[in-house]
């Protein structure tokens, strides 16, 4: 039986500049897949809202929806670390409430660490709840949960005081209790520096190679997305063309008569079709 991965190996990786791996998803049959490819890690992302459920943004993810589909990649794969992604308003309303809400990706979905998009407004939060014996991400950078106040995504970092900012951000949320940071859509050249120069492990998300980690969303990997992606994400299969394929000739197959076959098809025995007959008074056609 494999072990688990724990926050402790990936510090151990960040020791040893060994990059580990991990992948934004929200299910059962994905997360068995990346468990099986050897992936590290498995985030499960309030992103899940729009790629997922169609919303045009993460706000729409609630506290039930995230701890069902957390619970899913958990049963899906057992061993990858599991990190569980705090939703909009499950945080911000007050510490008791943030507390509760992180404890029950604890309790009931089994996720090891608690990913929540912070600014130094929510130090007192990754305090709370690592206080109450959780492991914190800080998501740090972009912050998809902040889109109504922005407008419209941008990178971070990208100023010499932006990128100053970011890095005293960075060793406040560690001050606070983080065992982790999650750098979203940052300048790479700060990245890095704040990688070196942080003890705890950094997963980049469209942050440079700098980082301990990187994650993007599995549908991107996949190739399961179409229209516009942001600049750094990649698609390294094309599940996406061959779902539509499938679906085309599982759709020409029933059209055409030739699916289900009998290779699909239950019979009864010979014995049992002719009862029947006698009951029904029927033709079966042999
Ligand atoms: O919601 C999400 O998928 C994320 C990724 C950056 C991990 O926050």
């Amino acid at each position: 039986m494999n072990a688990k991965i724990t926050i402790a190996e990936l510090v151990n990786a960040k020791s040893q500049g060994r990059k580990f791996t991990a992948v934004s998803c929200y299910d059962y049959l994905t997360a068995r897949f990346a468990e099986q490819a050897g992936i590290d890690m498995a985030i499960v992302g309030d992103s899940a809202a729009q790629l997922v459920l169609g919303f045009d943004s993460t706000l729409p993810a609630t506290m039930d929806y995230m701890v069902v589909i957390t619970a899913a990649v958990r049963r899906g794969a057992p061993n990858l670390c599991l990190v569980a992604d705090m939703p909009f308003l499950s945080y911000q309303v007050g510490l008791a409430e943030a507390v509760k809400n992180a404890g029950r990706f604890a309790a009931e979905a089994g996720a090891q660490i608690i990913k929540i998009e912070v600014t130094s407004t929510h130090l007192n939060v990754i305090k709370a709840v690592s206080d109450a014996g959780m492991a914190v991400m800080a998501h740090i950078g972009l912050r998809p949960q902040n889109i109504g106040k922005i407008g419209r995504f941008k990178a971070e970092g990208t100023t010499a005081e932006m990128a100053s900012e970011l890095f005293e951000l960075a060793k406040q949320v560690v001050d606070a209790g983080a065992v982790s940071l999650l750098l979203e859509g940052v300048a790479t050249e700060i990245a890095e520096f704040i990688t070196k120069n942080i003890q705890v492990p950094v997963v980049g998300c469209g942050s440079g190679p700098g980082c301990d980690g990187q994650v993007l969303v599995a549908p991107d990997i996949l190739g399961m997305t179409d229209g516009p992606k942001p600049k750094f994400s990649k698609s390294f299969g094309r599940a996406g063309q061959e779902t539509l394929e499938a679906f085309k000739k599982y759709a020409s197959d029933v059209t055409a008569g030739k699916f289900p076959d009998d290779e699909h098809c239950y019979h009864m025995k010979q014995g049992q079709l002719d009862s029947l007959r006698q009951i029904l008074n029927a033709d079966f056609g042999d």
